[in-house]
Parts: C-alpha cells; sequence; structure tokens
C-alpha cells in the first residue's frame, strides 16, 4: 500500500538547509534555549513546530541550492557525532549534534547542556494558546541577569569539582556565551535571520504562488516549499483558515501542468488524515479538479500526483468516497489504466481500490463490534456502494489482468485486492481460464523462489507469502 509515504523522499531536500543552518547557530541557539527556558520549553533549535529560522536570501531555494545542500548533508555525518535523544533528559557533550526536532535545554542545576525528544503531547498543548501569527521577541523573556548569575556560579562551582581538561574547555565554551542581549541581537542581524512562524511562512508562500507577477518557477518552488509545512495537521488547517487552500486548490486547474502537478502534491499532503481539510476540500471543489486532471490528457508525473492527492481525500472519508462514485470516478480510474503509457499506474489505482474496499468492510465490521462509531458515519460507509460498482464496470476483469504485471511488488498488491474482491468477482475469477493459468505459472515461480528463500533460513520470507496468497486464491476457486 502507498499510503502516501513517497511524500517522505521530498524531506531530504528541504530539511538539511533549515537543518544545517541551525547546527551553525547552535551556539546562539544554546544561549536563547537558556534564556528562554522559562517561557518556552522549546527553542529555536526546535525548527518544524513553531519557529522557523528562514535567510530571507536564501528562502527562494533553487535546485542549485538543493544540491549543494545535499552535498553538504553528506559530508555532515563525516564530521559531526550524533547524539540520539530519548524521552529523557540526557545530557549533551561537546561537538556533539543533535537530530532536528529535539528539545535541548541548558541544566540550571547542573550547567550541562540537556537534550530529550520532543514530547508530542505537551508540546502541543504548550503551543495551542502561543500560536496564531506570535513573532518570538527576545526581549520579553522572563529570565534574569540574577538567574543567569547563579547559573555562572554553578559552572564555576561545577568546574573545581570535574577539572579534566575537556571539561575546563567546555565550560570556558560556555562562558562565551554569555554575551549580552545587544551583541547576540547583533549576531542575528549579520546572520539575517528572521524568525518567522510557519503561518507567516505560509501566508508568504501562497502570496507568491497566487501572486500574477510572479514566474512559473517562482510559483513552483513556492509550493514545493509549501508542501512541506502542509504535513502538520496544524499548519494544514491554517492553510484553510486564510483562503490558501482554495488558492492551491484552483491551481488543479491551471493552464500549466506542473502547477496541477505541484498543487495536487500540496494538497496530497494537506489531506492525509485530516478530516477538516478534507472537508473543506470537497466544498472547494478538489475532487472534480482531480477526476478532470485524471480524465484529461496530462504528463505522467502530473497524473501520478492527482493520483495522490485523490488517494489522501477519499481515505477515511466516506462522504467524498460517495461523491468519488456519483462522479463517475470509477469510471475516470478505468479510463486511466486503460490508457497507453500509463500502466505503471494501474497499480496504485488497484491498490487505492483495495484501500476503499477494506476500509469500509472494517468501519461496518468494527462499527458492528464495539459499537463506537458515530451512526451517521455508518450511514455514510453503508452508503459507499463500492462492491457492485467495482463488479459493474469491470473491475474484475481488470484487476485479473493485472496480475501479469512482471514485478514482485505490483503482483503482491494485484493479489491482495483480488482476495478483497473475490466474494463480489467470485463468479468472473471462477470462469476465467486466463487468470487460472496466470495463477498456476506464479504458483510454480513463487514454490520456486519460496524454496530458495527457506534454503537462505527464512522460513516466513516474502516469496511464501505471495505463495500462500496464491494458493488459497486458487482453493477458493476451485
Ligand atoms: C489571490 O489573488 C486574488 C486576486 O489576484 C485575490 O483576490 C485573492 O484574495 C488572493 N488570495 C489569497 C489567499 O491571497
Ligand atoms: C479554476 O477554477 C475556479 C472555479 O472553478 C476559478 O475560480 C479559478 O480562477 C480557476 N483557476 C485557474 C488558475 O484557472
Amino acid at each position: 500500500m502507498e499510503r502516501g509515504r513517497n511524500r517522505k523522499e521530498k524531506r531530504p531536500l528541504t530539511m538539511p538547509h533549515q537543518g544545517l543552518l541551525l547546527f551553525r547557530m547552535a551556539p546562539l541557539c544554546m544561549l536563547l534555549g537558556m534564556l528562554m527556558v522559562s517561557c518556552f520549553n522549546f527553542c529555536l533549535c526546535h525548527k518544524n513546530s513553531e519557529f522557523a529560522l528562514t535567510n530571507p536570501e536564501k528562502s527562494s531555494t533553487k535546485e542549485t541550492e538543493r544540491k549543494e545542500t545535499i552535498a553538504e548533508e553528506e559530508l555532515e555525518p563525516k564530521i559531526l557525532e550524533v547524539f540520539h535523544p530519548t524521552h529523557e533528559w540526557q545530557a549533551l557533550r561537546p561537538g556533539q549534534a543533535v537530530p532536528a526536532g529535539s528539545h535541548v535545554r541548558l541544566n540550571l542545576q547542573t550547567g550541562a547542556r540537556e537534550v530529550k525528544l520532543q514530547d508530542e503531547d505537551k508540546f502541543q498543548t504548550n503551543l495551542k494558546g502561543s500560536k496564531k501569527g506570535k513573532r518570538l521577541d527576545i526581549n520579553t523573556n522572563t529570565y534574569t541577569s540574577q538567574d543567569l548569575k547563579d547559573a555562572l556560579a554553578k559552572f564555576k562551582e561545577g568546574a573545581e569539582m570535574e577539572n579534566s581538561k575537556e571539561d575546563q574547555e567546555r565550560q570556558a565554551k560556555v562562558k562565551q556565551l554569555f554575551r549580552p542581549i545587544e551583541e547576540l541581537k547583533k549576531d542575528f542581524e549579520e546572520l539575517n535571520v528572521v524568525i518567522e512562524t510557519d503561518m507567516q511562512i505560509m501566508v508568504r508562500l501562497i502570496n507568491k504562488f497566487n501572486s500574477s507577477s510572479s514566474s512559473l518557477e517562482e510559483k513552483i518552488a513556492a509550493l514545493f516549499d509549501l508542501e512541506y509545512y502542509v504535513h502538520q495537521m496544524d499548519n494544514a488547517q491554517d492553510l484553510l483558515s486564510f483562503g490558501g487552500l482554495q488558492v492551491v486548490i484552483n491551481g488543479l486547474n491551471s493552464t500549466e501542468p506542473l502547477v496541477k502537478e505541484y498543487a495536487a502534491f500540496v494538497l496530497g499532503a494537506a489531506f492525509s488524515s485530516n478530516p477538516k481539510v478534507q472537508v473543506e476540500a470537497i466544498e472547494g471543489g478538489a475532487l472534480q479538479k482531480l477526476l478532470v486532471i485524471l480524465a484529461t490528457e496530462q504528463p505522467l508525473t502530473t497524473k501520478k500526483k492527482a493520483l495522490f492527492a485523490l488517494c489522501s481525500l477519499l481515505r477515511h472519508f466516506p462522504y467524498a468516497q460517495q461523491q468519488f462514485l456519483k462522479l463517475g470516478g470509477l469510471q475516470v480510474l478505468r479510463s486511466l489504466v486503460q490508457e497507453k503509457g500509463m500502466e505503471v499506474l494501474a497499480v496504485r489505482v488497484v491498490t487505492l481500490l483495495y484501500d476503499l474496499v477494506t476500509e469500509k468492510m472494517f468501519a461496518e465490521e468494527d462499527a458492528e463490534l464495539t459499537q463506537d462509531m458515530s451512526p451517521e458515519r455508518l450511514q455514510q460507509y453503508r452508503q459507499v456502494h463500492l462492491l457492485p460498482s467495482l463488479q459493474e464496470q469491470g473491475w474484475c476483469e481488470i484487476t485479473a489482468h493485472l496480475l501479469a504485471l512482471p514485478e514482485h511488488d505490483a503482483r503482491e498488491k494485484v493479489l491482495q485486492t483480488l482476495g478483497a474482491l473475490l466474494a463480489t468477482c467470485w463468479d468472473r475469477f471462477h470462469q476465467d481460464t486466463q487468470l487460472h493459468k496466470t495463477l498456476g505459472t506464479l504458483q510454480a515461480e513463487y514454490q520456486a523462489l519460496a524454496a530458495l528463500e527457506l534454503q537462505e533460513g527464512e522460513d516466513e520470507g516474502y516469496f511464501q507469502e505471495l505463495l500462500d496468497s496464491i494458493n488459497s486464491l486458487l482453493m477458493e476457486l476451485r
């Protein structure tokens, strides 16, 4: 199952840029972190949630820079020792780097810099109050100079107790960091760093995309960057709140295939497990627009992203599934899998259908067993007449033919789907001599592969699993 995981591929392109910048800023982060412990329990080092550090000159990231970033990232692990935080506070030693998203603080009792994994839940609640449109203002911290002096005194005490050379060096470094706030601000100015909230960044990106004076390249870059932010549920909902979502949805009917593609890319991420956004997207016409892209002549990459956005819009949203069926979505997908040059999309389509079939089945089963689904939601699932439509529209045959695909993972998905369609398609499958032949051939092939797997000591291996599903299909179809 695809499960929208391919979005992860993109992460390394944008993250290291910020990660690296942050690392260079580590000393500043440390001081700031210390200054802010009492107001926020997280600091600038904590990218990706509330505050982001961006360098305005660099924010319109272009390909060349991304390449550099990747090259830089490749170097990084050789230079730095990376510390892997846990959910407990642990002392960080000099020269150790922490992964983005970690929580760093200065322990005033011991003078040590400590790190732990961000605690999602707490973080969310902490954030709720301070969220919208807030700028980080280093003057408003509640840290007093007395606290700093006390902390310094602790360092001195500590230095007397443990006086290994390394520790002394570390403490000298830490002391250097106690500089007046004015100096700190100057550093920020020199670095040309602006502290922007995710919301502000999204507004800026949407304005860039929405502006008629932006070039195509700028628009695409804005969407590309935006995709990173909308993975977070809160951000995706914020996008909705200022009208940004609709702007992106309208991008789906742009005349530029690339704009369509990247708009779909952003939407796929924004819809993912985000019911509020999914509902708004349906109201905003996203479903029709996605189907139009899939039904008309478009480059393969555009259709791929549109299909991804469609999957993410339909999942766990029975109302959208009903609309999809009403709008003729199954016919659109059928033409798509039969279109020349779109074969690679066929497996994704079949996977989507498998997901929808099993989702409805589990929802109905769950509702009976646990009774904790709302009656409205169950009613909506009941109104998704998926299986009869699939049968009427020839999906039994289409799916059976796809078993001829050469890749193992494609066959795996097709076998899964055949299993899910078995009750509905039994007559068709039973009479389909080609299907029986194909299953026979595959059975022999996977018997051999499973035997090899077994020789290598794997007794519940991948090929054995495929073989098991083939065997059970053959048995059911007898
Ligand atoms: C996008 O641009 C249009 C006009 O060009 C404007 O009316 C609309 O408010 C803009 N939308 C956003 C969210 O900025
Ligand atoms: C897309 O269609 C909507 C209405 O369906 C329209 O408001 C919008 O301007 C269109 N966008 C483009 C870029 O054509």
